[in-house]
């Protein structure tokens, strides 16, 4: 199927590695001209030449830290300078504390919402005025399923994901209007360097060893094992693209059905 993204203009955030790099990738393989931002530009850079190199697309790089709202709205205007339009935003740099109700500090929960919330928010509020001057536009969120399923030992997280899909909803009925179509894609575990440093908290909360922690979170899953970033982008991929012109306001679980009680 071609998913009519050849052209297209993406900014993924995060996208130097893990979920986001995939998901980069993927545009990338499906034709679309994309930039990627993060804050460290070692890792932007060489992630941007591997891409580049393997798929004959531009990739631009731009360092940028969304903790600080100047650094969203400069993020996408610089895509826009670089491509001269924006087509589809994927936010994705995300990071909330593991922690129970009793450890958790005020300092970890105002991390945790200034990034996974706030990060989404501000590029969000930066792109939707170039969208609507353009006539549309695909907004991805990757949000989690702890926002639908959420646990104790991942309280921020699970708030920080619930604020990020009512913004996705309420936006999507707001914007669908002007053709931009804004989704959430929810993924439980998935193997990156976001996902051992989860783990690791999760056994050090529960007392067990990281590898006991890692069985129970592919006993939890149905599936059997921990999710691929390419698995997921491959479903952001096609939420961004044309073929999925109907598709608006929906929270799209990638977790293989895993059921969190068994984490425990
Ligand atoms: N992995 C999982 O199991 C899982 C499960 C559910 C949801 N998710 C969500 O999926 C998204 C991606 O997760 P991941 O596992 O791929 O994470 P990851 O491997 O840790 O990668 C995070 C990316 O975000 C960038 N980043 C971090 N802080 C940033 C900041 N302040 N400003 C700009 N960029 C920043 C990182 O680069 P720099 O450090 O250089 O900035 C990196 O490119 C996150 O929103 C996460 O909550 C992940």
């Amino acid at each position: 199927m071609d998913l009519g993204l050849k052209g297209k203009v993406a900014l993924v955030t995060g996208g130097s590695k893990g979920i986001g790099k995939a998901v980069a990738r993927g545009l990338a393989d499906e034709g679309a001209r994309v930039a990627i931002c993060a804050r460290s530009e070692a890792a932007l850079r060489a992630t941007a030449d591997e891409i580049a190199k393997a798929t004959g697309t531009e990739i631009h790089p731009i360092v940028a830290d969304l903790t600080r709202a100047g650094d969203a709205e400069r993020a996408v205007n610089e895509t826009v300078t670089r491509f001269g339009r924006i087509d589809v935003l994927v936010n994705n740099a995300g990071a909330a504390p593991g922690g129970i109700i009793t450890e958790l500090t005020e300092d970890d929960w105002a991390k945790a919402l200034q990034l996974k919330f706030m990060g989404f928010v501000r590029c969000t509020k930066a792109v939707i005025p170039h969208m609507v001057k353009q006539g549309g536009g695909r907004i991805v969120n990757l949000v989690g399923n702890d926002g639908v399923k959420p646990i104790g030992i991942e309280l921020t997280p699970s708030a920080a994901n619930a604020a990020d899909l009512a913004m996705t909803v309420a936006l999507a009925e707001q914007y669908g209007r002007n053709g931009i179509c804004i989704n959430a894609v929810n993924p439980g575990p998935v193997a990156t360097e976001r996902w051992s440093e989860l783990i690791s908290g999760i056994a050090r909360i529960r007392k067990i060893s990281v590898d006991e922690a890692n069985k129970r979170a592919e006993r939890s899953i149905p599936l059997g094992r921990i999710c691929t970033p390419e698995e997921v982008a491959n479903v952001v991929v096609f939420v961004a693209s044309p073929r999925a012109s109907f598709v608006n306001g929906a929270s799209i679980t990638v977790d293989g059905g895993q059921r969190k009680a068994l984490l425990d």
